[in-house]
């Protein structure tokens, strides 16, 4: 059998669940069997802990595929479940938010508040005309108005197109061109690494190109002076003069929710489109089983930002459906100082922490003295999610911030699954560092081969999602063809034919999620990135992941990123960037003996046909906004390329250091 991608990596640790988690664990191993025995019965019973104005008359019709309907017939409002249902449960002085802003000035907002916010921000938004099916673009910093606008839209079923706060003028123009919104809703500005940070000159500049937006609603956060146009309302002069009852009507199951751009590696971005029902079933269900949630005692807090996905599942829908008691923080993790988040864990007694491995990493090269000084015991349960999480960024995060009793949840994910799919249970799984092990109950995931073939265990390949789940995509707003193009017509009876297609071709269709995985010697998966970042060395595809991993089980190295660059010799060859840790010397000598000494850990670990070619210490690497490494552009600087487009990098100034420490420890016995 020819090799799809290699499995070079082994690992023998695993941490089962502490015993009294697991006794009393909101979703036991059961869950699993239940599934199994009937995926679709077990996704009607989690559509049950939610409030339904109507039952529905069918769980899923997969008629025409790859365009799925859940829970067809169905009725009910998402904002009613994510904030009425609890305050008529008499949980109205229920805190559901402690939100920090990065100066450290700080709100409380019960769920009591919470409904006045939202009706308030319906009935606005209803006066200025925008009605069911309208899109609203939601471009905010890391306010609680960004939840309260987004369960507004919500409520009164306008479809909400959140854009991250720190994208560019063009990307939010592109956004509002696609979806041809109606209204912006956006602040003065926010605070970032501790200076305000404006934003309305950036919607004013977007604005001016879209004819479509007829207002511009403006939350007061810095109190910094804005330029003000005819279309401009300000939240506090709108919103806040609202009438504060407002009665929600049920919508369809299917009803359109919100549109999330996705930028992808290539092309315009995908507006990912979801819908009411399926998304809210399963992004409740998995954050309570996933986090263990137990709203009446756990403290929960997700660092994402709302722009992203995460912060859409799990910051405000999935909490709040859940009546959980959660921690929003507005700035940057170093802010004033690098114990920031530890000091906001030590605050708030939070229970619960749903971070990224990006962050984890960073925090593994400030030092361990740092987490060290705060009282961290009360945290139970810890996630990650965004990339893989190397075993030894894994070790780190259990030693130094679960202080060896939280277990960690790794939840691999993706815009397009709405919620999570890959995931340990705390409760139930003996986690392996790195590895998100299976797949949650009622969900099918698979690697195959490059004949869509399962690969077995010990195999490695193409992460592939077997049948539909609740909260998958629904379409790419405006672009069928795109959506069967991306997903669906790699593998199955979507593959090649495109419309042609018919359900008597007889094979299932099976969706691709374009990452590449491998079946651990027990089945356990791990994710090994994008299939577009395999590298071909001599032959054999190996994946950047494993190689980054091996670097980072050095005690010397904090974080690393790998690229294949063209070689005469052998195709590609492997070219790491690597940040040492906060305490390493790397002067002269002593860098070019790290860099040797790196070089043949890797062969030790992984085989010498993953012997970097080349290591280059670095200080930072360039990321994306969310936290991703920019592995094409590290490319381009390992194959001495010209930079492209670097706008969207974290700081640009990381190039000129990449590049400086490129000719200064480049290495290449
Ligand atoms: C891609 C999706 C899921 C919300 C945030 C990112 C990578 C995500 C993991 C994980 C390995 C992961 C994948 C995926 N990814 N979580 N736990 N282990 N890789 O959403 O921006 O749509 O990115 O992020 O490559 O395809 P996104």
């Amino acid at each position: 059998m020819s090799e799809t991608l290699a499995n070079l990596y082994s690992e023998t640790r695993q941490f089962p669940p502490p015993e009294a988690l697991a006794a009393d664990a909101n979703v036991k191993a059961s869950a699993y069997d239940e599934a199994a025995a009937d995926r679709l019965a077990f996704w009607e019973q989690q559509a049950r802990r939610l409030t339904w104005a109507q039952e529905w008359d069918e769980v899923l019709d997969w008629s025409n595929p790859p365009f799925a309907k859940w829970f067809v017939g169905g009725k009910l409002n998402i904002a009613y479940n994510c904030v009425d249902r609890h305050v008529e449960a008499g949980h109205g002085d229920k805190v559901a938010i402690h939100w920090e802003g990065e100066p450290g000035d700080t709100r409380t907002i019960t769920y009591a508040d919470l409904l006045t916010s939202v009706s308030q921000a319906a009935n606005a938004l209803t006066d200025l005309g925008v009605t069911a099916g309208d899109r609203v673009a939601i471009y905010l910093p890391m306010i609680p108005e960004a939840a309260v606008a987004m369960l507004a839209c919500a409520r009164i079923g306008a479809l909400h197109s959140v854009v991250f706060g720190g994208f560019s003028v063009d990307a939010l123009a592109t956004r509002i061109q696609d979806a041809d919104c109606k209204l912006v809703i956006t602040a003065d500005g926010g605070y970032r690494r501790g200076k305000p940070s404006a934003l309305k000159p950036t919607v004013d500049e977007a604005v001016a190109q879209c004819p479509s937006i007829e207002n511009v609603l403006v939350v007061r956060r810095t109190g910094e002076d804005v330029a003000w146009g005819e279309k401009d309302l300000w939240w506090h002069e709108t919103v806040e003069q609202a009438a504060t009852e407002h009665q929600a009507q049920p919508f369809d199951a299917e009803h359109p929710l919100f549109i999330l751009y996705t930028s992808g590696t290539t092309g315009k971005p995908k507006g990912i489109l979801h819908t009411t029902g399926g998304y809210l079933t399963q992004v409740s269900y998995t954050h309570h089983a996933v986090f263990d949630l137990k709203p009446e005692t756990d403290v929960y807090w997700c660092t994402a930002d709302v722009g992203w996905v995460t912060g859409h599942s799990y910051i405000v829908y999935g909490p709040l459906s859940n009546g959980a008691t959660q921690v929003m923080y507005e700035g940057t993790p170093d802010t004033p100082h690098k114990g920031r988040f530890w000091e906001v864990v030590d605050k708030y007694k939070v229970s619960i922490l749903y971070t990224a491995p990006t962050l984890i990493r960073t925090m593994m090269k400030w030092g361990d003295d740092i987490p060290a000084k705060y009282d961290l015991s009360s945290l139970r349960v810890l996630g990650s999610v965004g990339e893989p999480i190397n075993p030894e960024a894994w070790m780190w995060y259990r030693e130094n911030v679960g202080r060896e009793r939280a277990p960690i949840v790794d939840t691999w994910w993706q815009t397009e699954t709405g919620g999570i799919m890959i995931s340990p249970l705390p409760g139930v799984t003996a986690a392996k560092p790195g590895s998100a092990m299976t797949a949650l109950p009622g969900i099918t995931a698979d690697v195959v081969d490059d004949d869509a073939k399962s690969v077995p265990d010990g195999g490695g390949g193409f992460l592939v999602l077997r049948d539909p789940w609740p909260s998958m995509l629904r379409t790419i707003w405006g672009d069928d063809q795109r959506f069967k193009g991306t997903y669906w017509s790699r593998f199955g009876a979507g593959a090649g034919a495109g419309d042609a297609v018919t359900a008597s071709s007889g094979k299932d269709w099976v969706y691709f999620a374009g990452d590449g995985a491998k079946k651990d010697d027990d089945g356990s998966l791990w994710l090994l990135g994008r299939v577009d970042d395999v590298m071909l060395v001599s032959g054999h595809n190996i994946s950047t992941t494993e190689v980054e991993s091996a670097l980072v089980s050095h005690p010397s190295v904090a974080e690393a990123a790998v690229v294949g660059a063209t070689d005469p010799t052998t195709g590609q060859a492997i070219v790491a960037f690597t940040i040492p840790r906060g305490n390493v010397d790397t002067a002269g000598d002593a860098g070019e003996d790290l860099i040797k000494e790196l070089r043949n850990h890797v062969a030790k670990k992984l085989g010498p046909i993953a012997k970097p070619r080349q290591i280059m210490l670095v200080p930072e690497l360039p990321k994306t906004r969310s936290g991703k490494i920019m592995r094409r552009l590290l490319k381009d600087v390992a194959e001495h390329r010209s930079l492209g487009d670097v706008t969207t990098l974290q700081d640009s100034a990381v190039m000129d250091l990449i590049s400086t420490g490129m000719q200064s420890a480049k290495s290449e016995d």
